[in-house]
This record gives C-alpha cells, structure tokens and sequence, in this order.
C-alpha cells in the first residue's frame, strides 16, 4: 500500500529513525507504536479528503499535461461543495487554524488542482474583499543576513496601515506536500485571476494573500513579482 518505504525493509534490519511516508509524505518513526497509528490515521484521512471520484458536471478553468483546474462555486451540487468543505478541513488542520469558517460562505470560490491520478493536490479558497494592506519588508539583522536559511524563513514583517483597494483575497492556498515546487500554485493562482470575476482578469496588485505562513509569503513574494 505504499505506506513504508520498502528499500529499509529490504535490508532485513528494523527502521528505528524517521521514515518518510511516500504516499503521504508524513515523517514518522517506525518503531514507536504511537507515531504508527497517529500515520495510519493521517493516512487514512487523506487519501480520502483527496480523493477525486470525478463528477457529472465539473467546471474546468485550466488544463495541463499533469491536470486540471476546477472551480467551485457557492450554488454547485451538494457533492461539490461536500468535496471542497473536505478538503478545507484537511488545509485548515495542517495550517493549524482553529477557527475554521469563511467570511463570506455565499461568495467563496474554490479552485482544486486535480492530477492525472485523480488525487486533489492543490487547493486555493478565494473570497471577496475591498481593501488589503501591503507587506512591508522589515530590515535584517546584520547576523542573520549572512544565513541564507535564516534569511529565507525571516518572520519579521509588517504591513502598512494604508489600505489599498482590493478584489480578491487568498484566504487558503495549499498543495500537497509531495507536490510542491511544480508550480501548482503558481497555476492556482493564474486560474483563480482568471476565472474568479467571470469575463474579467485581475492583476497581482488586486489579490492578496490572507495572513500568510512563511511558506506562503515565500510563494506570495516570487508569484507577485512576475
Ligand atoms: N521556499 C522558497 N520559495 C518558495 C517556496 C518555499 N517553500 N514555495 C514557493 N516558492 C517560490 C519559488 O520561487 C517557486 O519557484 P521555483 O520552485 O521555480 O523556485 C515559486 O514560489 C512558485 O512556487 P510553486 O511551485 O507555484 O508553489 P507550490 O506549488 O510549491 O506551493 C505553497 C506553495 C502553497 C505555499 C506550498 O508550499 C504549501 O502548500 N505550503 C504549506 C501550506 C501553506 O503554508 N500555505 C500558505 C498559507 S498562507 C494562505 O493560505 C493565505
Ligand atoms: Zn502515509
């Protein structure tokens, strides 16, 4: 079923480090009872909450040679919506949010990047706003200027106290651990500038990026840019 990695099988010795699931992509440690079953448990959850079975009616905005974009809308079918409120949950527990509602339910467009596997790998949720506060790029401190990993992960940062009119706000972007750098969110993002105000584009000074991780600003920095 994927869950371990054979080649520390094969060698006939038991794993006492941490494995990498490579189905799921959780770090674990083999040999302790506990960390198994909280990974058979994640597992479990989500290949499920990723799991595309395909629907009647599906709304492409994107095709790729790896998959396909979907949009979601408020007034979809009960199994879409089921399906998008599934895969919120799963981003909502990895980001760590508590409080898991959307501002505005009724106006909530959901993009799914849905591989040739058929397995959900991507998830951008898009809400309206009116205004959004841009990132100010705080100075570094001279020590951690000269590590890069450091300089990478920097937290420090602030945001204006002007507003600047705004139109569409990222509230969650997500891909799937084993997926990243593949530009699938990248992707998303092009997607959801597309296709979220029917007939219209919008351009990287009319998004932003809800209360970001340092992995999203990361990706909300480069994608800005370009
Ligand atoms: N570190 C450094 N640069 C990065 C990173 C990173 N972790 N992620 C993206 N970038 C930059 C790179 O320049 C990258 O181009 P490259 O791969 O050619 O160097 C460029 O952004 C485009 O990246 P994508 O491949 O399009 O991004 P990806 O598909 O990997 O998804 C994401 C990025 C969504 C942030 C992913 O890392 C993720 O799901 N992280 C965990 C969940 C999370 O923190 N989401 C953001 C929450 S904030 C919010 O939802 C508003
Ligand atoms: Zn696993």
């Amino acid at each position: 079923s994927g869950q371990k990695d054979p080649k520390s099988q094969d060698a006939g010795q038991k794993h006492f480090g941490p494995v990498v699931c490579s189905t799921c992509g959780m770090i674990y440690t083999a040999a302790s009872l506990q960390d198994e079953t909280q990974h058979a448990q994640y597992h479990q959850r989500l290949l499920e909450s990723i799991r595309y079975v395909g629907w009647k009616k599906e709304r492409v905005v994107a095709e790729f040679w790896d998959g396909k974009i979907l949009m979601i809308c408020p007034d979809d079918p009960k199994y879409a919506l089921k399906k998008a409120e599934e895969v919120r949950e799963l981003v909502d527990s990895e980001l760590g949010f508590q409080q898991t509602h959307l501002n505005f339910p009724s106006k909530t467009k959901t993009f799914l990047f849905v591989s040739n596997e058929r397995k959900i790998v991507g998830c951008l949720i898009a809400e309206p706003i009116k205004q959004a506060f841009r990132v100010i790029p705080e100075p570094i401190p001279e020590a951690e200027s000269k590590n890069q990993d450091a300089l990478e992960r920097h937290r420090a940062w602030r945001c204006s106290s002007d507003p600047e009119p705004a139109i569409c706000g990222i509230s969650r972007i997500w891909v799937f651990a084993l997926m990243r750098r593949k530009a699938i969110a990248s992707r998303l993002v092009d997607a959801m500038r597309n296709s979220f105000i029917y007939g219209s584009h919008l351009t990287t000074t009319e998004i932003a990026f809800s209360d970001p991780t340092p992995d999203g600003k990361l990706f909300a920095s480069t994608y800005c840019k370009v």
